[in-house]
């Protein structure tokens, strides 16, 4: 593959997931997440498993901007480019919850993390990735946090 991509939300879930496969195929990951002790031994254990420092771990909030702009010029500056961008971090927010319990707090650390988080990441890449003649940026869904909170019209009328 021999491709650099950016990977948020890496130290377990789907993300530890391709990670590895990422790895797997011969692409260099730099995988990041706020939970820099499990993204550690996440890391450690791909590594081990292709036999090489394949993939580079970063601690990282992807609601933060400054984080942002950290971890995509230390990509540059270790690797030279940065070809994808995969916006993988994601939070459920309450789950146990109806809609009538969901907090106005939960639903905003949830927006900042799913969809503010998401926005950033395309704005502090995109400049770098233009240089590349050709990049992609992938984008998770987290729609299912939220069909289990809002309940179709249909429904209200029973
Ligand atoms: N698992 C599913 O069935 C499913 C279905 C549809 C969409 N998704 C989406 O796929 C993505 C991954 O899902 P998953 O099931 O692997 O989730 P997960 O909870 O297992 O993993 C998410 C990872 O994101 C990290 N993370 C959370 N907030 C962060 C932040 N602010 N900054 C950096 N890292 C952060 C967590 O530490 C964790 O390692 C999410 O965006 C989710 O909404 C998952």
């Amino acid at each position: 593959m021999g491709r650099w991509q950016l990977l948020q939300g890496a130290a377990g879930g789907q993300g530890a997931a391709e990670a590895r496969l990422f790895a797997k195929e011969g692409a260099k990951v730099v995988a990041t997440d706020f939970n820099y002790e499990l993204l550690e031994q996440t890391i450690k254990s791909i590594n081990d498993e292709i036999g090489s420092e394949g993939v580079l771990g970063l601690k990282h909030n992807v609601a933060s901007e400054e984080d942002w702009e950290t971890v995509v010029s230390e990509t540059v500056n270790r690797f030279g480019k940065v070809d994808i961008l995969i916006n993988n971090a994601g939070i459920l927010g309450s789950l146990s919850t109806d809609i009538t319990g969901y907090s106005r707090e939960d639903f905003e650390k949830v927006m900042e993390v799913n969809t503010t988080g998401k926005f950033l990441g395309i704005r502090a890449a995109v400049p770098e990735m233009k240089k590349n003649g050709g990049s992609s940026i992938v984008i998770l869904p987290f729609e299912h946090d939220f069909k289990k909170h809002f309940i179709p019209i249909n429904q209200l009328h029973n």
